[in-house]
């Protein structure tokens, strides 16, 4: 038998999460990822405008069940394109909110196309009435629009182009509340790329823990102390 998800979710929530993730992996396979510009070109933004470049399901999985865990309310997203990721967040946010009581679920996501961002809408639409509210999406550069109101910040989803992760933590850093988490996607594949943000973190003051889960290309689990 299949092991049962650990999503509390419907059966129609399930198979549609199931159905995006099968679409943004086969279209990840057509990619010569050795072929693609860098990063931060026009050219790679032109090549990226209809991917989804979706976080695999099962690292998904994994942050739904840190989010339950830590009972997150207040999470940030750095990089949300079609908003597949965006939907385990703002699930597991609503469910913190609902047991808790207290608090309201907040997820920032943020997407500079905004050709992107709508498709994000469309999904979320469809995902279904429990996360009907929780989603601020902020369209545009994240380094203007998470220099904006952000609250307490119980949880960072890095799932941007690795130029921008360590810009992206340094603005939500002043908002994290101690034992905030910040989960990395890629960071063995991508560890030239992700040199900065690992010497930040690494430093002798700083506050940040952090350890290299063997997830497909490696994630990094981050821990604000
Ligand atoms: C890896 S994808 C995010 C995937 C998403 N988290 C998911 O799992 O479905 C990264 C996204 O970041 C967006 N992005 C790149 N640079 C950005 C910037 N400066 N500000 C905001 N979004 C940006 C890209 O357009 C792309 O859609």
């Amino acid at each position: 038998m299949a092991p049962r998800s650990p999503l509390t979710a419907t059966p129609e929530l399930l198979s549609f999460l199931q159905e995006l993730h099968s679409q943004s992996l086969s279209q990840e396979s057509k990619i010569e990822w050795h072929s693609l510009p860098g990063q931060t070109t026009n050219e790679f933004d032109d090549i990226m405008r209809d991917k989804f470049i979706a976080l695999d399901q099962d690292k998904c999985e994994l942050i739904y069940q840190l989010l339950r865990s830590i009972n997150a309310t207040t999470i940030v997203e750095a990089g949300t394109s079609f908003g597949v990721s965006t939907i385990y967040l703002a699930l597991a946010a609503a469910q913190n909110a609902a047991r808790d009581g207290s608090s309201k679920a907040r997820v920032i996501g943020t997407e500079k196309e905004p050709s992107k961002a709508a498709v994000a809408q469309k999904n979320w639409d469809k995902a279904g009435g429990e996360i009907q509210g929780v989603i601020d999406l902020r369209i545009g550069d994240l380094r203007e629009t998470l220099a904006q109101d952000l609250g307490t910040v119980d949880f960072l989803h890095l799932d941007i182009w690795t130029p921008l992760a360590l810009p992206a933590l340094k603005l939500v850093e002043p908002h994290f509340r101690p034992g905030a988490m910040i989960i990395a996607d890629n960071t063995i594949k991508a560890a030239a790329g992700y040199a900065e943000l690992f010497a930040y973190v690494d430093a002798p003051d700083s506050r940040f823990r952090r350890i290299t889960m063997p997830y497909a290309g490696g994630l990094e689990m981050i821990v604000y102390q």
